[in-house]
């Protein structure tokens, strides 16, 4: 595995990588790797000729007030993974290379970017697509892959790349789950025991719409308040959003009569913590 920590060096990687007709896969990461991320490094493997992954624990996509220091960082580790699973290219830029001192310029997908995580955290979104714009020019990928399970995100880099016309095919992964139904994600490894067990919590209220879903309910603040009730038998964890949207707008849906994505965060202990699922009729 080739590890690049300059944008020359990485672009001249990937447009080796890419020579002789090759298809190139990227799937951007934070670092702190989890089975979600490799299944994700997976999908590119079985999809593309090449693949490479950055690793960039990404500030501007962080508030104020959020984790952005102890964000966990385990880049040797991460490199063993990686090459366990014969990645060819690894880009782990430090934070002056993809901000130089000045950097001024944002890529905004307005409107959506205020939408479900959005809204409660002013600003991350604008984070996400000026980091990914950053590496699609950088890495000039063929295809890219993400999780599912940060469905808001998707949303907003897909109409990036349609509205800016980039030339990268977006992929989505399904959601990444531990034994017992909690989706995967880095800041899992922030929860005590107890935390732990509550976040459980997420997964049993879209259990919860899902079920009524099954048994044929199809409006969505009928299915929406079952779903509350699952957290209010939960005191200890504080809802941040429980919402039916449509997939591609992320505006709330009256009724459930096409593919439709539920979607809900909420505060585990000091931890905010996502998970979705979409229903089709
Ligand atoms: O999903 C993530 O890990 C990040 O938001 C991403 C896409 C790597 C951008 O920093």
């Amino acid at each position: 595995m080739k590890i690049c920590s300059t944008i020359s060096e990485a672009r001249a990687a990937c447009r080796d990588a890419r020579s002789s007709s090759k298809r190139l896969g990227v799937v951007p990461t934070m670092g702190a790797l989890h089975e979600g991320h490799l299944s994700l490094v997976r999908a590119a493997k079985a999809q593309c000729d090449a693949v490479a992954v950055s690793i960039f624990v990404n500030p501007t996509q962080f508030g104020p007030k959020e984790d952005l220091s102890k964000y966990p960082r385990q880049f040797d580790r991460d490199c063993r993974l990686l090459e366990k699973e014969a990645v060819d290219i690894l880009f782990a830029p430090p934070v002056e290379e993809m901000y130089p001192p000045g950097a001024v310029t944002w890529v905004l997908v307005e409107g959506l970017s205020e939408k479900l995580d959005g809204r409660s955290r002013p600003g991350h979104f604008r984070g996400v697509t000026t980091i990914v714009a950053k590496l699609f020019h950088i890495l000039e990928p063929d295809t890219a892959f993400f999780g599912q399970k940060d469905a808001a995100q998707l949303a907003v880099i897909r109409r990036m790349v349609r509205d800016l016309d980039f030339p990268v095919e977006i992929v989505a992964c399904p959601i990444v789950r531990e034994p017992d139904g909690l989706a995967m994600s880095s800041r899992n490894a922030y929860l005590n025991g107890e935390e732990r067990v509550r976040a459980l919590v997420l997964q049993r209220s879209l259990q919860q719409a899902q079920q009524g879903f099954q048994a044929g309910e199809r409006n969505a603040v009928n299915l929406i308040s079952a779903a509350k009730e699952v957290f209010a038998r939960e005191p200890q964890t504080v809802l941040d959003y429980f919402e039916i949207v449509d997939p591609d707008t992320l505006d709330p849906v009256e009724r459930v009569s096409q593919k439709t994505l539920v979607a809900v965060a909420a505060h585990v202990g000091a931890t905010r913590l996502i998970d979705n699922l979409v229903l089709e009729p």
